[in-house]
């Protein structure tokens, strides 16, 4: 998917995407997985999780293209953030929430430093198939396989065209089971905006380092 297509998602505000309160799915699955101290949250927009994990005690660092999502995060949130320039990256940093503005493929793990744990929401489904190989390769790497709470959408409506895209159970399995052991935690309906355009499951999975 071209940067292009975000950007103007951004410019023009066509972001349903954006739940605007912490996601249901989150809320209700991560207190139970005792997740450690340093989430990284790809593709993070301008989501509210990353103030509702900073409020449970995280240190948060997010990663996302666009910086009017970005900017935006940080001043609905009433932050003001630092920025350093890194390369063909910015870093924006306000207490405990940092975010890597700019294309994810050029973070390195040795920039993002750290990291315990992964939140992708709207994150692997918003990439096209052959992007979706790249990127899981690419978060495992960056995060050494650090444990992660990933949220996906599955449909057969062959008149839907993603992003969100639909991103069935066997290749999540196929993305992850080399680095990770995957446990499906919950599958419901899809709910909210995204019922005006297609039928379909929201899954929930639980990916553990695998300890070879
Ligand atoms: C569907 S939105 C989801 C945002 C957020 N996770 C949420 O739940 O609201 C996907 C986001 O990924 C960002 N994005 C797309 N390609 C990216 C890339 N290569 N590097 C970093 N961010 C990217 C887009 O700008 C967009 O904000």
């Amino acid at each position: 998917m071209e940067a292009s297509f975000w950007h103007e998602r951004w410019t023009s505000g066509r972001i349903a995407f954006h739940e605007g309160a912490p996601n249901a799915l989150l809320v209700k699955h991560w207190p139970a997985l005792g997740m450690g101290r340093r989430v990284f949250v790809p593709l993070c927009g301008k989501a509210v999780d990353l103030i509702w994990l900073a409020a449970q005690g995280h240190d948060v660092v997010g990663a996302e293209l666009d910086p009017i999502a970005v900017e935006a995060f940080y001043a609905e949130n009433g932050l003001t953030p630092t920025r350093t320039q890194h390369g063909e990256l910015t870093l924006f940093e306000a207490g405990e929430i940092s975010i890597w503005q700019g294309d994810i493929f050029a973070l390195t793990a040795e920039r993002l430093g750290p990291v315990d744990a992964v939140f992708d929401r709207a994150a692997l489904v918003a990439l096209p198939a052959e992007m979706r190989v790249s990127y899981a390769a690419h978060c495992a790497a960056l995060t050494h396989a650090a444990p992660q709470l990933l949220i996906t959408y599955e449909y057969a409506n062959p008149k839907m065209k993603g992003p969100p895209h639909s991103v069935p159970a066997d290749e999540v399995q196929a993305h992850y089971t080399g680095a990770y052991d995957v446990r499906e935690l919950e599958r419901c309906d899809i709910s909210g905006p995204l019922t005006t355009r297609t039928s379909g499951s929201e899954a929930v999975y639980h990916l553990a380092r695998r300890i070879d």
